[in-house]
């Protein structure tokens, strides 16, 4: 009964391993580090360093460790970086993803929770936005999900793989209880950006954007508490062992805060005015992305426990002075 988790000394892949061994599950991660850092798992999940595009090492594991779920995180997750590298990002996130299910059809593993993105919807033109748009993804990175996605949906019919994919909105924060975050160096993402800036470690940071058709002008994004994430996951993993279907399920919490909403509430919260550059669009930035989040909760009986801009960016800040003080990223 032990759960596979590829990608967890990644960011959102460590929370999930702590939701896991949290609620009693034994848990063996494959990460190849690359981004993820080994001193972000605890000494109770046993961390295999290796790569999940290898078939015959994801065979051996799942033997050895006797595998009866897989939850699929580990990917490469910068939208213009795979503008610039698709083809980087396609044997990232699709080939190996592939090696990955051949993995586990070979091994009869019957269950498998991907993660997915909003980005398979590119710009949708309905908002909130449903599961059952079509999908229409604008970045490589969009592309490389979607072609997983679909994989999973025909290797289901084909080979009775049940799985749940599970289609993130913004994810931010980081573990209410300060074990684990987001330690990606160089990050882009916007509460980490800003928690930065309010630390110091940024001597400023930019808006990408003020003249979008929203209420102030910038972007708006729904985001979603990591660790709500994570529960999200276990839930879809008892969903799956109580012989629930295959389902596609938006994360987020179904409202959108602006750029520059965010922004203030960084600044609230940390008790730091600093400062901020208005500054021209980022391409490829869709003006809002918000999710009809209805599904996951009727399907899956998920609640969210941390749907509160404040307490995630607090949670951002505590973990960004963690890094500092450790100085371990
Ligand atoms: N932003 C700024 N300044 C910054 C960083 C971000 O203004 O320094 C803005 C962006 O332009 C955007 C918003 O803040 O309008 C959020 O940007 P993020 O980079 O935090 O997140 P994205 O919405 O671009 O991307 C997220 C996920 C992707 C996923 C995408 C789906 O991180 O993995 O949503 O839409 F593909």
């Amino acid at each position: 009964m032990t759960v596979l988790v590829t990608g967890g000394a990644g960011y959102i892949g460590s929370h999930m391993v702590l939701a896991l061994l949290d609620a009693g599950e034994k848990v063996v991660v494959v990460d190849n580090l690359s981004t993820g850092f080994w001193w972000a798992l605890p000494p109770e999940a046993t961390l295999v360093t290796g790569d999940c595009g290898d078939e015959a090492l994801m065979k051996r594991v799942i033997a050895e460790h006797g595998v009866t779920a897989i939850a699929h995180f580990a990917a490469k997750i910068v939208v213009p970086e795979s503008v610039a590298d698709p083809l980087g990002y396609y044997l990232a996130n699709t080939v190996k993803s592939r090696a990955l299910i051949a993995a586990a059809v070979a091994s009869g593993v019957k269950h498998f929770i991907f993660s997915s993105t909003a980005a398979v919807y590119g710009e949708p033109a309905t908002m909130p936005v449903p599961e059952d748009l079509p999908l229409d993804p604008v970045s490589p990175y969009g592309r490389s999900k979607l072609m997983t996605e679909w994989m999973l949906q025909d290797a289901g019919k084909a080979h009775g793989l049940n799985y749940v994919v599970l289609r993130y909105f913004n994810v931010a924060g980081a573990d209410p209880q300060g074990r684990t975050g987001q330690s990606t160096p160089n990050a882009t993402h916007l509460i980490k950006v800003a928690a930065q800036a309010a630390l110091g470690d940024r001597p400023k940071m930019q808006v990408f954007g003020t003249d979008f058709a929203t209420p102030d002008g910038s972007c708006l994004r729904d985001y979603i508490q990591v660790s709500d994430l994570a529960d999200a996951h276990l839930k879809a993993l008892s969903y799956l062992r109580a012989g629930g279907a295959s389902t596609v399920l938006n994360c987020g919490y179904g409202r959108g805060y602006s750029v520059l909403e965010v922004i203030e509430v960084v600044k609230r919260v940390s008790g730091v005015d600093f400062p901020v550059e208005m500054a021209p669009r980022r391409a490829g930035d869709p003006a809002a992305i918000i999710a009809k989040a209805d599904r996951v909760r009727t399907e899956l009986g998920w609640e969210p426990r941390y749907d509160d801009l404040d307490q995630i960016v607090g949670q951002a800040l505590r973990w960004e002075r963690f890094l500092k003080t450790k100085n371990v990223a």
